[in-house]
């Protein structure tokens, strides 16, 4: 049994393997033809934040293939009252086929992970986003470019962190500007690094856009730093990716961005509603790798 709780314990081919399956589900759900993949399969569903994204693509996902999805809000379940995260792991889990779940620190989703019975997926942690990043990929691709030089500009957090790893086992050169105070986890820079020599952390946006063909931020307050939205949209200034810098992309250059979206703060209008944003596909596309990655985790 497999979790997916962040690319570290996944492989090139691993990632491979889901992106082709996703894109036979895909295709397959374009065409109207009607797979029961995952036949009467139960994801449930914790949310500890709020989603939007997050949750109507799991729940029509396991919904299209078949299966049946319980939204599980932490404000309605005990584990939001102080029942232990592995309490509930073990009795969610002898109940469900799959779980996915989005919450604060990371080390909960392992917790939790360690004590289910059945296949963790993460759907947002604060350290990172990962089913983000594959739809990010197929996005990628289906924009035709192949071999992606990728730029980030912004704030090192969940997204950063996941794109930074990701971007290392896929190979695929990365540049990351963030201010000063804000880089992306050390921790996943160095294991980045082990295995890549394509990552360029800089302060400076112009620096990583340059020549860059996929170019991706998001917005400079997270949910859980709310408290700091004052000082971070001081400290972000200049970090905003507007056509001025945008323009210094690749030819062929493509914008990409998680939503929800700032407009005026870490993108301009006329970036995300650009010829060359693809951030409606790439949420569209959340729909399709999620329902790859829940086949192929249930078939691990
Ligand atoms: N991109 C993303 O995960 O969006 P939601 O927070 O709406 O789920
Ligand atoms: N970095 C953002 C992503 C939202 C999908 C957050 O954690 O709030």
């Amino acid at each position: 049994m497999k979790h997916f709780l962040s690319f570290d314990e996944f492989s090139k081919e691993d990632i491979l393997e889901i992106i082709e399956l996703s894109k036979q589900i895909k295709r397959e759900y374009l065409e109207g033809v009607k797979i029961p993949y995952l036949d009467k399969k139960i994801l449930g569903m914790i949310f500890e934040k709020s989603s939007t994204r997050t949750r109507v693509s799991f729940e029509s996902g396991i919904f299209q293939l078949g299966g049946d999805g319980i939204f599980l809000s932490s404000r309605d379940i005990q584990m939001g009252r102080g029942e232990p995260i592995s309490d509930t792991a073990k009795v969610i889990s002898s109940m469900v086929d799959l779980i996915m779940v989005r919450t604060f620190e990371h080390e909960k989703i392992e917790e939790f992970a360690r004590n289910s019975k059945t296949p963790v997926i993460n759907g947002l942690t604060d350290l990172c986003h990962p089913v983000q990043i594959l739809a990010d990929y197929m996005t990628i691709l289906e924009s035709g470019i192949e071999n992606p030089k990728i730029a980030y500009v912004g704030d090192g957090n969940n997204m950063a962190n996941s794109l930074l790893l990701f971007s290392a086992k896929m190979g695929f050169e990365i540049g990351i500007a963030t201010p000063k105070g804000y880089e992306p986890d050390a921790e996943i820079l160095s294991k980045s690094r082990e295995i890549s020599e394509k990552i360029y952390i800089s302060n400076s946006p112009d620096e990583v856009v340059s020549g860059a063909d996929v170019i991706i931020t998001d917005t400079w307050v997270s949910m859980g730093d709310e408290a700091e939205k004052e000082k971070r949209i001081s400290d972000f200034n200049g970090y905003i990716v507007d056509e001025k810098l945008f323009s210094k992309g690749s030819e062929n250059r493509i914008f990409l961005h998680c939503l929800p979206a700032y407009r005026g703060y870490e993108v301009s209008e006329a970036v995300i509603d650009g010829s060359r944003s693809k951030v409606f596909k790439e949420a569209e596309n959340r729909l399709h790798v999620q329902k790859g990655l829940m086949v192929w985790l249930m078939t691990k």
